[in-house]
C-alpha cells in the first residue's frame, strides 16, 4: 500500500523507467494515475508502455527541463520518481550538452517543482558516481564478489561526462533535502539487464549483433567487471525505497551479480550456439571504469528488500529469447547504431 495515489515517472518510456511503470501498474492498483513524462529521445519508445496506456497511465511527451510543463504536472500528483536521463557513457564521450541539460538542469527543474508542491521525490541514480574499484590480479576473475564494494558512504569520484552529471544531480538533491526539506531519497543501482534495453548497451548489442550476423565487440581485454541486476529487481528496489525509505537517505541497489565482460560475452556466445572466440576486440572506451560492486546490506536489512532474479544464466537466456522474438522492436535501428560505433571503434584483434 502507498500514500502516493498519483505519481509522475520521468523517463518512463525508457528501458528501466518503463519496467517500473509496468511494475507499479501490475502490482499496485492503489496507484490511480501514472503520468509518464518522457521526451522520447532516441532511447525512449512509446511501444515500451503502449499496452498499458489509458486512463491509469498517461504518456506526456515533453522535456523534464521544461519548467512550465513540469509545474503543471507536479500540481496534480503526490510523488515524482525520476528516471529520465541521458544514460550512455559512450555517447557522453562524443557530445556533452544533452547530458548537462537532462541530467543536471532537468533534475534541477524537477526538484524545484517538488519543493514548491511539497512532493515526495525519488531520484534514480547510478553506482558510477563512485568511480571504480580496483580489481585484484591475485584472485580468480580479479576479485569478483570479494574485496571492497560501494556503500552509501563511498566518496564520489565519477569518471565520465555521464557519471559526473549524474553525480552532480545527486548532490543537488541532497542539498535540497538539507536546505529546503525536500522529501527525497536517492538510489544508486548497478548495471541492469533485461528486455527493452537499448541496443547501444553491452548485452543487447552483442545479442543483436549475433542475430544480425555481426561479430560481437569487446572493449579492451574484457576484464572490466560489472555487477549485473535484472531490471525487475531494480524496480522492486525503487518501489521499496519510495514507500519505506527514510527521507534524506541514499540506498544502493545491487544483486551480487559481479561478472567480467568477457565471461558475459562467452555466456551469450554459448547460449546462441557460437564458438567462444567468435568476437572482435575493439578500441577500449576512454576512461573505462574497471570494476563496480554494490554492498546492498542497507537496503536488505533496513528495508527488507531482496532480489528475485538471482540466476544470471537463466536471466540471459530469457533476454536472448526476448530479443530473438522482438526483432521488430530493434531491427530498424541496428544499422545506424553500428555505423555510429564504427566511426570511433576499430577492430584490434579478431
Ligand atoms: P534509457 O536511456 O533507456 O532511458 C532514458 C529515458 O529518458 C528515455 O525514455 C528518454 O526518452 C528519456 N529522456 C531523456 N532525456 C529526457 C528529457 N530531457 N526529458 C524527458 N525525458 C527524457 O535509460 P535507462 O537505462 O532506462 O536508465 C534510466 C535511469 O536509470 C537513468 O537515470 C540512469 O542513470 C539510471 N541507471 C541506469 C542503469 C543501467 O544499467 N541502465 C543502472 C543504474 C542507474
Ligand atoms: O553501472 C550502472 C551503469 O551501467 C548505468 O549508470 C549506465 O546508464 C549504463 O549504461 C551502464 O553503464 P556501463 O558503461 O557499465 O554499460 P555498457 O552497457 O555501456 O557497458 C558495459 C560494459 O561492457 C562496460 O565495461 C563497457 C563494455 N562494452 C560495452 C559495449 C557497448 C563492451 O565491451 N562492448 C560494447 O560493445
Amino acid at each position: 500500500m502507498t500514500d502516493y495515489k498519483k505519481i509522475i515517472v520521468t523517463g518512463g518510456a525508457g528501458f528501466i523507467g518503463s519496467n517500473f511503470v509496468h511494475y507499479v501498474y501490475n502490482n499496485h492498483p492503489e496507484v490511480e494515475k501514472i503520468y509518464v513524462l518522457d521526451k522520447l529521445t532516441y532511447a525512449g519508445n512509446r511501444a515500451n508502455i503502449e499496452e498499458i496506456l489509458g486512463e491509469r497511465v498517461e504518456l506526456v511527451v515533453g522535456d523534464i527541463a521544461d519548467a512550465t510543463l513540469v509545474d503543471e504536472l507536479a500540481s496534480k500528483v503526490d510523488a515524482i520518481v525520476h528516471y529520465a536521463a541521458e544514460s550512455h557513457n559512450d555517447n557522453s564521450l562524443k557530445s556533452q550538452d544533452e547530458f548537462i541539460h537532462t541530467n543536471f538542469i532537468g533534475t534541477y527543474t524537477l526538484i524545484q517543482a517538488a519543493r514548491k508542491y511539497d512532493l515526495r521525490f525519488h531520484h534514480v541514480s547510478t553506482d558510477e558516481v563512485y568511480g571504480d574499484l580496483p580489481y585484484r590480479e591475485d584472485l580468480p576473475g580479479h576479485g569478483e564478489g570479494e574485496g571492497e564494494k560501494f556503500t552509501d558512504k563511498t566518496p564520489y569520484n565519477p569518471s565520465s561526462p555521464y557519471s559526473s552529471t549524474k553525480a552532480a544531480s545527486d548532490l543537488i538533491v541532497r542539498a535540497w533535502v538539507r536546505s529546503f526539506g525536500l522529501k527525497a531519497t536517492i538510489s544508486n543501482c548497478s548495471n541492469n539487464y533485461g528486455p527493452y534495453q537499448h541496443i547501444e548497451k553491452f548485452i543487447p548489442r552483442q545479442i543483436t549483433n549475433i542475430l544480425s550476423g555481426i561479430r560481437p565487440k569487446l572493449y579492451g581485454d574484457g576484464k572490466n567487471v560489472r555487477d549485473w541486476i535484472h531490471t525487475e529487481d531494480h524496480s522492486s528496489g525503487v518501489w521499496t525505497i519510495l514507500t519505506k525509505g527514510k527521507i534524506g537517505e541514499t540506498y544502493l541497489i545491487g544483486a551480487d551479480g559481479e561478472k567480467n565482460n568477457k565471461e558475459v560475452l562467452e555466456l551469450i556466445l554459448a547460449e546462441m550456439g557460437q564458438t567462444a572466440d567468435a568476437y572482435d576486440h575493439v578500441t577500449d572506451r576512454a576512461g573505462h571504469d574497471l570494476r563496480y560492486a554494490i554492498d546492498n546490506t542497507k537496503l536488505r536489512t533496513e528495508l527488507g528488500w531482496s532480489p528475485v532474479h538471482t540466476d544470471f544464466e537463466s536471466g540471459i537466456k530469457d533476454t536472448i529469447k526476448w530479443y530473438t522474438e522482438h526483432e521488430n522492436w530493434w531491427k530498424a535501428e541496428k544499422a545506424a547504431v553500428e555505423a555510429n560505433y564504427a566511426k570511433t571503434q576499430e577492430v584490434l584483434k579478431k
